[in-house]
């Protein structure tokens, strides 16, 4: 079957197509023929290698961990009635551009039937993890929220379901007002730009900050905390954080301020399934939008991670086989 591989960590030539077996199921797992495959902001960090101390993984490496498709196999242990089925599936940190993927069953969830292959890697990875990274930041309805790094799948994301909850002020960094407006009709009550300026009716503290960016200036943004405020770190496109981060919260000690990281890989199977379902209904009603730049064949994955480089994807960008 044909597959993509980091043949050599850098830049996207370092991407190659060849011609690999046909993956044979373990006992919990399923093999789904890929329809779309989701290209996420982590692909790009293993691709570029410079994750390698947190995301250890070697050469030769399928990226990519999202798919949606058909289950054309089932491992001993898997429930045959999946066969035939139309499924979204996590393949794990790697394993996702190919045209046969293998997932355990438990990371596997049904479409519905209105429900785009496309549309379900738009939103079955990313709609997830903002839901419970709002959850983690015990965000309420009431509170003001500012998503730093809007312009993402799980940006978007946030920005809907924070907004659709009822905040009345949900605010975004982005790079350009192009994307301020079509952030705007999902959602977005204030635009600023990458250092958190350039909208003057925009409130100065936030009672909730979801950060997708990390990078060097996530101690300026805890500033923009206010009293009791609960930033959470969900995604570090920029690079790390500052290893020191924690005496910007003890500098302002009496403001209750608190940061915390949050994974989805905590959250538990079951609960990760209830919300993928309910999201992917949201999006066959129209509640959520799944939010996509542009669906390229599978041999240009290194043209998809150039688009990505370049910082040219507004949601998700998807391969198809
Ligand atoms: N927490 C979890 O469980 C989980 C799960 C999966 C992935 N992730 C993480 O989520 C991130 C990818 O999320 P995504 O696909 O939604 O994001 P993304 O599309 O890769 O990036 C989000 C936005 O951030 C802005 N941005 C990019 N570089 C920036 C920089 N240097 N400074 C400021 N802003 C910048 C860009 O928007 P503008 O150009 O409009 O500013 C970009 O569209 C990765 O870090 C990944 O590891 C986390």
């Amino acid at each position: 079957m044909r597959a993509v591989i980091v043949q050599r960590f850098g830049d996207p030539s370092g991407m190659e197509i060849i011609d690999v077996s046909h993956p044979t199921p373990e006992a919990d797992q399923v093999v789904v023929e890929t329809a779309a495959i989701g290209v996420g902001g982590v692909d790009a960090m293993i691709r570029r290698g410079t994750v390698a101390d947190m995301l250890p993984v070697p050469a030769g490496l399928i990226p990519g961990s999202e798919v949606a498709g058909v289950v054309s196999e089932v491992g001993a242990d898997v429930d045959v009635s999946w066969v035939g089925r139309r499924a979204w599936a996590f393949t794990g940190i790697s394993g996702g551009y190919c045209a046969f993927a293998t997932a355990r069953v438990s990371d596997i969830a049904a479409l519905p039937d209105e429900l785009s292959f496309v549309d379900a890697v738009a939103v079955g990875g990313a709609g997830p993890v903002a839901h419970f990274a709002l959850a983690h930041a015990h965000f309420g309805s009431a509170d003001s929220v500012l998503v730093r790094g809007g312009s993402g799948s799980i940006g978007i994301a946030t920005v809907e379901l924070a907004a659709r909850a009822g905040a009345r002020i949900v605010a975004v960094t982005t790079s350009s007002q192009e994307r301020g407006r079509r952030l705007g009709e999902l959602g977005a009550t204030h635009i600023l730009d990458r250092t958190g300026a350039g909208d003057p009716h925009a409130p100065t503290h936030f009672d909730v900050i979801i950060d997708i960016v990390g990078g060097t200036a996530v101690p300026e943004f805890i500033d923009r905390l206010a009293p009791n405020g609960r930033m959470v770190i969900a995604g570090m496109v920029a690079g790390p954080v500052p290893a020191d981060v924690g005496s910007r919260l003890l500098a302002g000690f009496q403001l209750s301020r608190s940061l915390a990281t949050f994974s989805l890989d905590t959250i538990g199977n079951d609960a990760k399934d209830v919300v993928r379902r309910q999201q992917f209904d949201a999006v066959t009603r129209g509640a959520l939008h799944a939010v996509v730049e542009d669906v390229l064949p599978l041999e240009r994955a290194a043209d998809a991670h150039r688009l990505m480089d370049a910082g040219q994807v507004f949601g998700r960008i998807v391969l198809a086989p």
